[in-house]
């Protein structure tokens, strides 16, 4: 029987994902999920879906989330039969993106280029002390796909690194933490936090004010998690405090933000419009083309979410 694909990705143009995805599943039957469609799929491929796309689906064997975090999904997740699995993307061209970002914002900061580019708007030449690579000690909360990226595309700077993950890992080159119970001894004295977790009921409100207190003096933060990671005001306190000097939020718990959130305003606070890690059209149907072939034939798929820890 032919196999039947519904497809819907909130915000793209649908004409080059559904030729895109022709090409790459011809023998399928892919159609774009429009208003009233209740007819069976074996697949859905969604962001964002409405959710009359997912109740009651017949046919359903297993839904692909078109991006990394499925946060979102999950919020749908009553909709969808426990016995059905949910995938999401490892990486899909995403990796090497999050791994630019967080290095180009990284050696801003280590560099002092953010403090420059204010000078230079001032017309003012001035030397800033710079800071010791032995001390500048960076810390990558989510040692998963993006965070083992970004710690590699990290180490030719010869920062000492930290990672922090739910579960042990082992990294050459990274002082590696987990869980909980070693939480604190992974933010003690940090001079750089980067925080690429997935929203989950345990990470939402990490970034806090009480975790802030363990970083060191003048620290930076480096959010391109989701928003929710982040308690907006004790951002604004712990800077206020000079705890943290400043930040690159890629997400907010607003998107897009506000006009009147006062992040946009705040001189230390550079913000992004959740473009870290874009999601391209042809890896990411690629990809998913070989996890519903590698499906059929009844593979294990390390994509697979564990709906219960919620990543
Ligand atoms: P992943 O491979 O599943 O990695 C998640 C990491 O977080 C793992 O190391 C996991 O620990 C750790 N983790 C999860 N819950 C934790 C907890 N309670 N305590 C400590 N560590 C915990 O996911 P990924 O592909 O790297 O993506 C991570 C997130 O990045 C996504 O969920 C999404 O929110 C975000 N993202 C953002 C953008 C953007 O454009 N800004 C783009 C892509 C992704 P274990 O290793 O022990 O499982
Ligand atoms: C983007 O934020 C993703 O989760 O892929």
């Amino acid at each position: 029987m032919t196999t039947r694909i519904l497809y819907y990705n909130e915000g793209e143009n649908p004409d080059e994902w559904l030729s895109a995805l022709a090409a790459a599943m011809p023998h399928a039957d892919i159609r774009l999920w429009q208003e009233g469609d209740d007819a069976p799929a074996d697949y859905a491929l969604v962001w964002h879906p409405p959710d009359e796309l997912l109740r009651n689906r017949r046919g359903l064997k297993a839904v692909f989330n078109l991006a990394a975090g499925v946060d979102a999904l999950l919020s749908q997740g009553h909709l969808i039969p426990e016995n059905v699995p949910v995938f999401r993307l490892e990486d899909a061209g995403m990796a090497i993106q999050m791994a630019e970002y967080a290095t180009y914002a990284t050696l801003r900061y280590y560099r002092r280029f953010d403090e420059y580019e204010r000078q230079a708007r001032m017309k003012v030449w001035d030397m800033l002390n710079p800071e010791v690579r032995e001390h500048f000690t960076v810390g990558i909360m989510g040692m998963g796909v993006m965070g083992t990226a970004i710690a590699r595309s990290l180490m030719p700077f010869r920062f000492p690194l930290r990672g922090w993950s739910r579960t042990r890992k082992e990294m050459d080159g990274v002082t590696c933490y987990y869980g909980n119970d070693q939480l604190t001894a992974f933010l003690d004295g940090l001079r750089l936090l980067i925080c690429v977790l997935p929203l989950t009921p345990e990470t939402a409100g990490i970034l806090n004010l009480a975790h802030f207190r363990h970083l060191g003096h003048g620290a930076c933060l480096i959010n391109l998690g989701r928003g929710e990671h982040l308690v907006d005001d004790d951002l604004l306190c712990a800077m206020a405090e000079g705890r943290i000097r400043a930040a690159t939020l890629d997400v907010t718990s607003s998107e897009p933000l506000p006009p009147e959130h006062p992040f946009w305003n705040h001189d230390n606070i550079t913000i992004t419009p959740h473009i870290a890690g874009l999601t391209f059209c042809q890896e990411t149907v690629s990809q998913i083309a070989r996890m519903i072939a590698a499906f059929e034939r009844g593979e294990e798929l390390s994509a697979r979410v564990d709906r219960l820890a919620g990543y």
